[in-house]
């Protein structure tokens, strides 16, 4: 008999393994790892706001965006805030180990549609993970595009991610970088408030500019909402929607938000086609 190596076929439902290659503390709870294939041939490439099922052997399987560079396909980088078993398991591994992975799933930013334009990037916590992909494509391509703008917010000081980066970011051209906590101690000289409150800081360009918004649900209606007052058409703002998942392909109905299945439909939508339903808290 003839054993089929998982791996060598693809299915979808099958998780791949790769091992950990690479750890980094970005706060008290969140991390970020690089996964490399244990078989060179299953290397990915992903567009930036697509999203893998990364499987902790023996504890579960979860959704995670991929926050690394889409130019790179030797490995596959991921920022995790440990929240509960799955998450928690993933934030623990140590270099060598094993996870499965499943995917690229989902839909794209929109890189291409935002080529000639100001790229307006609101994110609030974990959010600016799935959008770090964005930050790194537009920053390899600068001539493609216009201004950068990235609107950040957080809970803490303490929560804010990639630090580093964000300093870094901040003195590249054409690019503003524009943080708020939600509360802060008196150690803390930068803004305190909600996302929204630094739009006016941004010196938007609202007929030649793209959004794109990740965060808390209720961030995401508030800053869509506060976009679009400021002029910009619903078609050129996009949000990264949530919710749990299983089967990541569009069978088990997990992932179903009105007539969209987040995990084929999305994570990414235009505003204009979801308004509605971002306006009902339950859903
Ligand atoms: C498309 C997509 C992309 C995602 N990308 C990322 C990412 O890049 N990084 C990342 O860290 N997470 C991401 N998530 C969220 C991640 O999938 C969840 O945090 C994860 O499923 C939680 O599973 P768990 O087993 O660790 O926790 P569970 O055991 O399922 O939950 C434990 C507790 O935590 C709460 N909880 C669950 N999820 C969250 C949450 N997101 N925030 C706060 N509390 C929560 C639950 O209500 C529960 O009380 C993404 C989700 C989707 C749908
Ligand atoms: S997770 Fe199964 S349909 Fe979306």
């Amino acid at each position: 008999m003839q054993l089929i190596d998982p791996a060598s076929v693809d299915v979808p439902m099958l998780p791949v393994p790769f091992t950990v290659r690479s750890l980094v503390r970005e706060t008290y709870d969140t991390f970020t790892f690089s996964l490399e294939p244990l078989n060179r041939s299953n290397s990915q490439t992903f567009q930036p706001g697509q999203f893998s099922m990364l499987w902790a052997f023996g504890i579960g399987e979860i959704p995670v965006s991929i926050s690394g560079n889409s130019a790179d396909s030797s490995s596959l980088t991921y920022t995790v805030r440990s929240v509960g078993q799955v998450s928690k398991a993933l934030v623990h591994l140590k270099p060598q180990e094993s996870v499965g992975v499943r995917g690229p799933f989902g839909t794209a930013w929109p890189v291409k549609e935002a080529c000639g334009k100001d790229v307006v990037l609101v994110a609030g916590g974990i959010g600016l993970a799935p959008l770090r992909s964005v930050i790194y494509h537009v920053l390899s391509n600068r001539d493609h595009y216009g201004r950068l703008i990235i609107i950040y917010g957080t809970r803490t000081p303490r929560d804010l991610l990639f630090r580093k980066e964000l300093a870094q970011w901040a003195k590249q051209p054409r690019t503003n970088v524009l943080t708020t906590v939600d509360s802060s101690g008196l150690s803390w000289r930068g803004h305190v408030g909600v996302v929204t409150n630094l739009f006016r800081y941004a010196q938007l360009n609202p007929s030649n500019s793209l959004a794109m918004i990740c965060g808390p649900e209720v961030m995401m209606r508030f800053a869509a909402r506060e976009l679009e007052t400021r002029g910009l058409p619903s078609p050129a703002i996009y949000l990264s929607m949530e919710r749990n998942m299983k089967c990541a392909i569009g069978f088990c109905g997990h992932c179903q938000w009105g007539p969209h299945f987040i995990c084929k439909d999305g994570p990414v939508f235009p505003y204009n086609r979801i308004r509605a339903l971002t306006e009902h808290h339950e859903l």
